[in-house]
């Protein structure tokens, strides 16, 4: 049964991204947010640290820790900074996590290790500019000539997008077979015809890149194929599932960091000739905030306890992330409320929290598609 005991090792690893989150990222948080600068310093240290590789074993550079270390780490650091968790999240959630697990030992050498050791890092390519929800309905074609395949067309959205190394990249190689014509590709920087947008000027995570990528005639070599041909859409679910238990996480990192502003900010502030904390209104809003930020970690950390123990994770993940993401959601608002005037500034962080939560309504499957993978696996459950 699912036991919620962390080991020492689980701890240390917590309290390790709780300093480094403090002392290393905190500091700039707020600079890089109003000049959306990318964590480039931050992310290198990071990979120093083991943070970039969590899950990945030793032997191909990562630090071989189990998915609860992660989530907790992820949880400290997105506290902090929500930009530096979705940076650390993608990469190793969504690219690390898919070369371990399909790639071939030669892969591996080549594109994990760096990744896992923070010489580079990852981007997952899967949504289109006419393929977001709906990511069985790719437009990126891809086709073979000799040992290479030659790849067409244009992705959106894509985090680390214009710092990224290595890419993982989703097309369409036999449209007839519909998702079972999609293959995914593992693609480097500097081809020629490989190209990126502009970065997005965005609401949050602003310190996190995101662009557009087009593909001209790309050339990718047959050994940079991630599995089998017509095996990319599994391996894109089989990543998202993970994928969604980092945001999830990452959604509980933002939930706590505005409820601790919160509490922290009403016994500072004096209202009526005592601190507002002292008021019934602001008790009942600190206690519904920190009951959801309770609720949302112990989905979160099933999630990785369900993976950890090789469990069919699919829906505790998507419970996960849309319990988390709603939750951050509300808790930033109240948070700001909590706060009156100074929460509607930018000195104060706490409306950096909100802006911050909205995006993991929406990325790794938004929440109306976590309602969809919720009921179709309660309904497999049922038949
Ligand atoms: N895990 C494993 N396999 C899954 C799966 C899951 N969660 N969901 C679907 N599949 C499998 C199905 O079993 C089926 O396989 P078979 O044909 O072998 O049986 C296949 O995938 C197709 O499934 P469906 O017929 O159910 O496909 P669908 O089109 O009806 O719906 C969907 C699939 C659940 C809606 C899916 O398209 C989806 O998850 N969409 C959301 C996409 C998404 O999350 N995008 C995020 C972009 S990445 C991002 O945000 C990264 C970033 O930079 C931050």
């Amino acid at each position: 049964m699912f036991n919620l005991e962390l080991s020492e090792e689980h701890i240390m690893i917590r309290d390790t991204a709780r300093q480094f989150a403090r002392e290393e990222v905190a500091p700039s948080s707020i600079e890089r947010d109003k000049n959306a600068e990318f964590p480039t310093e931050i992310v290198q240290k990071m990979g120093e640290l083991g943070f970039l590789g969590m899950m990945v074993p030793t032997e191909w550079g990562g630090s071989g820790l189990d998915a609860l270390s992660y989530v907790l780490a992820m949880e400290e650091i997105s506290k902090v900074d929500a930009s530096v968790g979705v940076i650390m999240s993608v990469n190793n959630s969504l690219v690390c996590w898919g070369i371990n697990e399909f790639g071939t030992d030669d892969q591996k050498e080549r594109f994990l290790r760096p990744l896992a050791t923070g010489q580079t890092i990852g981007a997952f390519c899967l949504s289109e500019p006419e393929a977001g929800s709906d990511a069985t309905s790719q437009h990126t074609m891809a086709t073979e000539d000799g040992d290479y395949w030659v790849l067409n067309g244009t992705k959106n959205w894509i985090t680390n997008g214009t710092s990224a190394g290595i890419f993982i990249v989703f097309a369409q190689t036999d449209r007839e077979k519909r998702h079972k014509g999609i293959t995914c590709f593992i693609v480097e920087k500097g081809l020629e015809g490989f190209t990126h947008g502009l970065k997005e000027d965005k609401l949050g995570i602003r310190s996190s890149d995101t662009c557009s990528l087009g593909f001209d005639n790309v050339r990718v070599h047959k050994d940079c194929i991630l599995g089998e041909v017509g095996q990319g859409f599994k391996i894109a679910m089989e990543s998202l599932n993970g994928g969604r238990i980092g945001i999830a996480a990452q959604a509980l990192g933002i939930a706590a960091g505005a409820c601790e502003a919160a509490v922290q900010y009403s016994t500072q502030r004096k209202a009526f000739g005592k601190p507002i904390s002292e008021l019934q209104a602001i008790q009942f809003k600190l206690a519904e905030m920190a009951t959801k930020v309770e609720a949302a970690r112990l989905l979160v950390y099933k999630s990785a306890w369900m993976k950890d123990h090789h469990m069919n994770y699919i829906k505790s993940a998507s419970h996960a992330k849309l319990f988390a993401s709603k939750s951050a959601v509300e808790v930033a608002l109240e948070a700001i409320q909590v706060h009156g005037g100074y929460g509607y500034v930018r000195e104060y962080l706490v409306e950096r929290y909100l802006r911050d939560a909205k995006i993991t309504e929406i990325y790794e499957g938004t929440s109306e598609i976590q309602h969809v993978v919720i009921a179709r696996e309660l309904l497999k459950e049922m038949a």
